[in-house]
């Protein structure tokens, strides 16, 4: 198969890693795959902060609700949305940006940083290396704005750790293809009540092949993450940062 499909199609997200630092070559590989990605309207309102300081990321493993891989993945990079560099443009062209007030710069921000994300992690995965991405972050976003030294207009919206793999991880299953492609209209009948069983099956024996006895049902897990705002901080802390008034 094709390197790439290849890389793509064995996805996982490994939490297992050696102390070998990585190469100055491998880290700006990396980057540049982030870097050359596309942006909307090539705003380019993302922006990425290299943390390889043992104690910066020991502090990020705590803030993110510890997370003992962020510590040992020798590099941690998290990525922003980045409005700020935008601001200076528009203001250089005389008028005031608002576009970050809105949902509508939020949700774009966002996309553009998950694109950045994806292209750290298929380059990381394209030299050997293993990735586990990281919302954890946001659950004490303040504690990232302050360690990062991030500007207003700025936002954690996610990071990764990326290292040699030691223990590797097993490929993850997932719910059946036709409950993600729908062929012209969107068919809402292909995740049923049976299919949800039969894949909450599926997951628990994925748990014990790992050994993992304290893996849940996809079911059970969704209910315990999603009946919550489990971030409830996200809101006024994009706030303070200066997005998502009222527009
Ligand atoms: C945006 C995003 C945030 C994530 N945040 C975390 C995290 O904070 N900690 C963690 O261990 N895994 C995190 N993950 C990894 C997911 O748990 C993982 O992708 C999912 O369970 C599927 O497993 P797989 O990546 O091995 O296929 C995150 C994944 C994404 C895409």
């Amino acid at each position: 198969m094709n390197p790439t499909l290849e890389l793509l199609h064995s996805h996982r997200s490994d939490r297992s890693f050696t102390d070998q630092p990585l190469s100055e070559a491998e880290l700006d590989a990396i980057v540049e795959a982030a870097y050359r990605g596309p942006t909307s309207i090539n705003g380019q309102q993302v922006s990425l902060v290299v943390v390889r300081d043992p104690a910066r990321r020991a502090r990020l493993a705590e803030i993110a609700g510890g997370q003992p891989w962020i510590a040992k993945a020798p590099v941690f990079i998290t990525v922003l949305i980045d409005f700020n560099k935008t601001a200076k443009a528009v203001a250089a062209a005389g008028e005031r940006q608002v576009v970050h007030e809105s949902v509508e710069g939020f949700g774009v921000g966002a996309v553009d940083a998950g694109i950045a994300l994806a292209n750290l992690m298929l380059a990381a995965r394209a030299q050997g290396l293993g990735v586990v991405p990281i919302g954890g972050i946001r659950k004490d976003a303040q504690a990232v704005i302050d360690l990062l030294q991030l500007p207003s207009l700025t936002y954690p919206i996610c990071g990764v750790a990326i290292g040699h793999v030691a223990q590797p991880a097993q490929q993850k299953p997932r719910l059946p293809i036709q409950t993600f492609r729908h062929e012209e209209t969107y068919d809402a009948q292909a995740l049923s009540p049976t299919v949800i069983a039969a894949y909450d099956a599926t997951i628990t024996d994925y748990w014990q092949r790992i050994g993992r006895s304290d893996g849940l049902p996809w079911s059970r897990n969704l209910a315990n993450v999603y009946k919550l705002v489990y971030y409830r901080n996200t809101k006024p802390m994009a706030a303070k940062q200066g997005f998502l008034n009222d527009k």
